[in-house]
């Protein structure tokens, strides 16, 4: 390898040449390609755009109503109206897609989720008027009872059990309520067994083959999704945790199960569930699997950076794009983020 070399000491040029060089020892100098901003842009290795973000979005009951959520600063519950402004600003902001969660009237909660089969609940009225409105944003709902049951829980309950085969029936009459609403992406995240596989069939018997699965394949039993809990109102309302249907957070081996089967049963697109503490997932399922992976960066991951960004104990921006752009790094095709519009925003140069 080629070594660079200095003159040794005060010489002639003769004396020098006879002498020849002696070694300075660094061959490779790799701050060379970090030396300015067109250097360093010039050699970037991943980049994020407004391509790469899924909106989710909460959506309420009325006209013209903002809620906000206190544990998740600058986030609010949204209105119908104001759900279809929303997707319209997703779309100009060149954002493909938006996620609705419903935050359901606590009295249409029943131990069944009756509700998430209603054609008129919240989230198939949100899809019929965002649809109607703007029909070029891909809609993505959820497939889980859990902003229907009383108990919170994702699946119906037997004793203190969450029953697998009987959710499943229900979570594929889900599936199909939504996508006759007009549902471009259904997501299952209610970690049952078999559901990618029973709302694939559901879909297909009814005309719906082309609509997507983008299944919750690795979805972790975490602390981190308490803030949004608050936002659909179940945090009051679960009885115990969901130990038994997510994952142990001291698992990888079994998300490539999980992920295998819910391709193997027909999923379009895979999620790993949380994002930041779970990079090692998506990295692990986008080398073994190449099939387009999500992350979700979920709603405590959300709250940690606003609550020490609002203490000024870090630049909020700064962590915000530095946290999405580790999601790209380690694989991920895109990103659920509840920053997606502030952050396409900055991406334009508009914020
Ligand atoms: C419901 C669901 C949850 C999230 C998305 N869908 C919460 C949960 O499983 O308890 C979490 C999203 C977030 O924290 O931002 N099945």
């Amino acid at each position: 390898m080629a070594t660079p070399l200095r003159p040794k000491g005060d010489l002639t040029p003769l004396a020098e040449a006879k002498a020849g060089y002696e070694p300075l020892g660094l061959t490779h100098r790799l701050r060379r390609n970090r030396k300015a901003e067109w250097a360093r842009k010039l050699v970037r290795e991943n980049v994020l755009t407004a391509g790469d973000l899924i909106w989710p979005i909460f959506i309420i009951e009325g006209k013209g109503k903002r809620e906000p959520i206190s544990s998740m600063p600058l986030v609010e519950r949204l209105s119908l109206d104001e759900a279809v402004r929303a997707a319209a600003e997703a779309a100009e902001l060149g954002i493909p897609a938006i996620a609705l969660f419903p935050y359901t009237d606590p009295g249409l909660r029943d131990p069944r989720g009756t509700e998430a089969l209603n054609p008129q609940n919240l989230v198939c009225q949100a899809c019929a008027a965002i649809k109607k409105e703007i029909p070029d944003i891909g809609l993505i709902t959820d497939i889980a009872l859990d902003p229907y049951t009383s108990h919170g829980h994702d699946g119906v309950m037997q004793g203190d059990e969450i029953v697998n085969d009987e959710t499943v029936a229900i979570l594929v009459a889900q599936a199909l309520n939504q996508a006759r609403a007009g549902a471009d992406i259904i997501a299952p995240s209610d970690m049952m067994d078999g559901r990618v596989g029973a709302i694939r069939a559901g879909l297909d018997s009814e005309g719906f083959e082309m609509v997507q699965i983008m299944a919750y394949a690795a979805k972790y039993a975490s602390a981190f999704y308490g803030p949004f809990r608050d936002a659909i109102g179940t945090s009051a309302a679960l009885t115990g945790d969901k130990r038994t249907y997510q994952m142990d957070p001291a698992h990888s081996d079994e998300a490539m199960r999980e992920v295998a089967q819910d391709i193997d049963e027909g999923a379009d697109m895979v999620m790993v569930k949380p994002g930041l503490p779970y990079l090692d997932i998506i990295r692990r399922v986008k080398d073994n699997f190449s099939i387009p992976t999500f992350a979700y960066q979920v709603s405590g991951e959300y709250a940690m950076i606003m609550a020490a960004a609002q203490n000024g104990w870090l630049d909020g921006d700064k962590a915000m794009v530095e946290s999405l752009i580790s999601f790209k790094r380690a694989g991920a095709d895109g990103v659920l983020t509840y920053f997606a519009p502030r952050v396409a925003k900055k991406l334009k140069g508009m914020g």
